[in-house]
């Protein structure tokens, strides 16, 4: 059993393969949190929690006036309310009735069920009934009768927690959510550090790591998505923690829009922790009886380092987020024209481009922006889903034919959450666009946003979408959304449940993509919003993968592919190979390196391969074999960061699971004349084992290198490699790469 409960102490113990995470009702019908960390046994640990006078840190009235002791204001709680005595970040705010804002929950029961449960309209981690259990517990303030469950999924065989609540107004009168988190986690010893990922257009989830220090620190999104500034990840980790050492928490927010994620050292440098809807932007009526449901929010922990708590996130998001026939099946290698033309294109044009991909053994063409409506920039058009036939020579259905019979699948563009207001749509429904009458709405990119909160705007994108999905041969979607949002209001609510508008913007957003998945099971659709906008655990469960990044320079992807392997696999990471100068940074790098590096993703090209050379051509027809020959090692296999992007020679490691073969790639982000040598450990591997390692040959090696030992293929052991490991050539000029092919000879008895 994974859960184990101790009945007459109330203690509930949630037990993973390596991890254990505790709770005890207590004395006074608290619930209140013991451990989470490295697995223990069934043991009492709120032997850890020492009740103690604090000055101005209040003391529960039933616990009788003498008793000065117990406080709320240093209790670890499971699940923490503002307005009752505890003065920390808390994770449920109300306004009652009758305006105050007090809230006290106290336990009453729980159920323990085989199987991972599941929520109504929103993503959640799923298993087989014989792969998780879940733990309910109910909580009820006495004053309000407001309940909260806390139900807690337990993954064992992954090390993975997931949690999320549900708030049920069992009163008699209107209470209003102000905040409703899905988690908080109170950690009562140690001294830690939190890693969150931040960034911009181009430039997403750069890895920061603070000291967490008396006082707020937080991080979250007000800007109706997930965000490319801040992700909705966050680890908690010991001081001392790195790739392969050190205690570290990872918290995954399975949510794409308004997160906040806030930590609290408080008065004893207690750790307090909390994950949820961002409050600024919501407000939630309750009327007796309704209930609300907050998004799922998953954990885990590692005791050796970050690398096992990437590895632990990266199976549950492969296995059980992403769903579908693409969950197992390899996707295909695709073309995008986007860099390749912008909106400058025929359907001629797409279809040559589609024959000289298809000759590489390019399987996907992906026609981007402007083949619709009025759309040849990105000022206009948008909404208007109707093919531009006179711009695409034909009909999309045509068009769809002519590029599989160039042997290639066809894949489109869509925006479906966007609208400008030089389009039809806009001038037949000007109600449908997100802005506040009597005001100018904020334009970005020249845009509006569809209000796909009410449920007429997001049916008329389905039909929309359905039609077009229907009338041509499409297998993949690439789902963009090009703006942040703000003026937020929808005519589908009243004034007093405009707080509502952002969450179910989401709520529709997830409506209209389950209705596609179960519509199109065969479709392949990619998540985008100006790249890695959007690129949360939430869209994993209807887009098996997400454009990564509008900056595809080889060398500006380093730091956002190694920032985004904290979470989430390379199986989900959209990554191509483009021109050089690249259009986003102007670097010119070589072809084998963009390519090694856009293979650390789902794998593709998005330029114009008319302008490349036949020995271009060439490399772009190894580079395809080679992808589609190791596939299973690269997005199935285990990923390794070896070294980081920040120390000038970036190095990572696919090894399959069963450690028979490994791929080490390393790419140098810039030269450094007569430099040391970089040496690297191969993790994964059977120590008994024996192994080739070859290098594989560089287009552009200099004839000093052939030469040299480097260059000979080597016999070593999996212990070899593990604890003394490969070197790594030098660069021999800016942004060279190397790749180490490792594969089993001989296995010892
Ligand atoms: C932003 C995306 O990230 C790009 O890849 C491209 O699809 C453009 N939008 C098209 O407008």
């Amino acid at each position: 059993m994974a859960v184990s409960i101790d009945r007459e102490n109330r203690i509930f113990t949630l037990h993973t393969k390596n991890t254990s995470y505790q709770m005890k009702a207590d004395e006074m019908d608290v619930l209140i949190h013991t451990y989470y960390g490295a697995r223990i046994d069934d043991s009492d640990l709120s032997q850890l929690v020492i009740h103690c006078g604090r000055g101005f840190s209040g003391n529960l009235y039933e616990n009788g006036k003498g008793d000065r002791n117990y406080t709320l204001d240093v209790l670890p709680q499971e699940y923490s309310c503002f307005g009752t005595g505890d003065y920390r970040i808390t994770a449920l705010r109300v306004k009652n009735p009758d305006g105050s804002q007090a809230c006290t929950l106290r336990y009453k029961k729980y159920e323990l069920s085989q199987g991972k449960y599941s929520l109504d309209g929103l993503p959640a981690v799923y298993a087989d009934p014989g792969e998780a259990e879940t733990l309910s517990i109910w909580m009820e303030d006495p004053f309000s009768h407001l309940e909260v469950i806390l139900r807690y999924g337990v993954l064992p065989e992954l090390d993975i927690i997931t949690r999320e609540a549900e708030i049920v107004n069992r009163g008699g009168s209107p209470v209003v959510l102000k905040k409703a988190a899905s988690m908080n986690l109170d950690i009562q010893y140690g001294d830690f550090d939190w890693l969150t990922f931040h960034g911009r257009h181009t430039m997403e989830r750069n890895i920061q790591r603070t000291e967490l220090e008396h006082g707020v620190q937080a991080v979250g999104s007000v800007r109706g998505t997930s965000s490319h500034h801040y992700n909705p990840f966050a680890v908690l980790c010991e001081k001392n923690t790195d790739e392969d050492k050190g205690g570290c928490y990872g918290f995954s927010f399975l949510y794409s829009g308004e997160f906040l994620l806030e930590t609290e050292k408080d008065q004893i440098s207690q750790t307090r922790l909390i994950c949820g809807i961002h409050p600024d932007d919501f407000s939630w009526t309750l009327e007796p009886g309704e209930a609300f449901q907050t998004p799922e929010v998953m954990m885990t922990y590692s005791g050796s380092g970050f690398g096992q708590m990437s590895r632990n996130f990266h199976k549950v998001i492969r296995e059980h987020i992403c769903r579908g026939e693409w969950k197992k099946k390899r996707r295909p290698v695709l073309i995008n024209n986007w860099e390749g033309t912008y909106f400058n294109f025929t359907g001629d044009k797409l279809v040559s481009m589609a024959k000289d991909a298809g000759k590489l053994g390019i399987e996907l063409f992906v026609m981007d922006d402007g083949w619709f409506g009025k759309r040849d920039d990105d000022n206009s058009g948008l909404g208007d889903w109707f093919p531009n036939e006179k711009k695409l020579g034909c009909t999309l259905k045509r068009l769809g034919e002519r590029i599989n019979e160039a042997g290639m699948q066809f894949g489109i563009w869509f925006e479906p959450e966007g609208i400008s207001e030089d389009s039809d749509l806009f001038r037949a429904h000007p109600d449908w666009a997100v802005r506040i009458d009597g005001r100018r709405p904020d334009l970005s990119r020249n845009q509006l946003m569809l209000d796909i909160s009410r449920k007429d705007v997001q049916d008329y994108i389905i039909e929309r979408l359905c039609s077009i999905l229907s009338e041509a041969p499409i297998t993949y979607v690439k789902w963009d959304m090009n703006r942040s949002i703000c003026d937020k209001y929808t005519k589908g609510l009243d004034a007093d449940h405009q707080g509502e508008f952002s969450h179910r913007f989401v709520l529709g957003l997830y409506r209209i993509l389950e209705t596609l998945n179960r519509r199109f099971p065969y479709l392949l659709i990619e998540g985008c919003s100006g790249g890695g906008g959007r690129f949360d655990a939430g869209m994993l469960y209807y887009t098996p993968q997400i454009w990564c990044s509008d900056n595809t320079d080889a060398i500006g992807r380093l730091d956002i592919q190694c920032g985004t392997s904290f979470c989430y696999p390379v199986s989900t990471m959209g990554a191509h190979v483009s021109a050089v100068p690249n259009h986003q940074t102007g670097r010119v790098t070589p072809l084998q390196t963009r390519g090694r590096v856009a293979m650390a993703g789902t794998f593709g090209y998005e330029l114009d391969l008319s302008s490349m050379t036949e020995e271009e051509k060439e490399e772009v027809k190894r580079q395809v074999e080679f992808f589609k020959k190791h596939y299973d090692l690269i997005q199935y296999g285990e990923y390794y960061r070896l070294r980081s992007p920040k120390e000038g020679c970036s190095v990572w490691e696919f090894v399959d699971e069963e450690g028979k073969e490994a791929l080490v790639t390393a790419v140098y982000s810039y030269v450094i004349s007569n430099s040391p040598f970089v040496n690297v450990k191969v993790h994964g591997l059977k120590p008994d084992a024996v192994y080739r390692v070859q290098l594989l040959k560089n287009e552009d090696t200099d004839p000093w290198f052939e030469q040299s030992e480097l260059a000979r293929d080597r016999i070593l052991s999996g212990n070899a490699l593990e604890q003394a490991g490969i070197v790594i050539p030098g660069a021999g000029k800016d942004y060279q790469s190397w790749q180490f092919y490792i594969s089993l000879l001989e296995e010892q008895e």
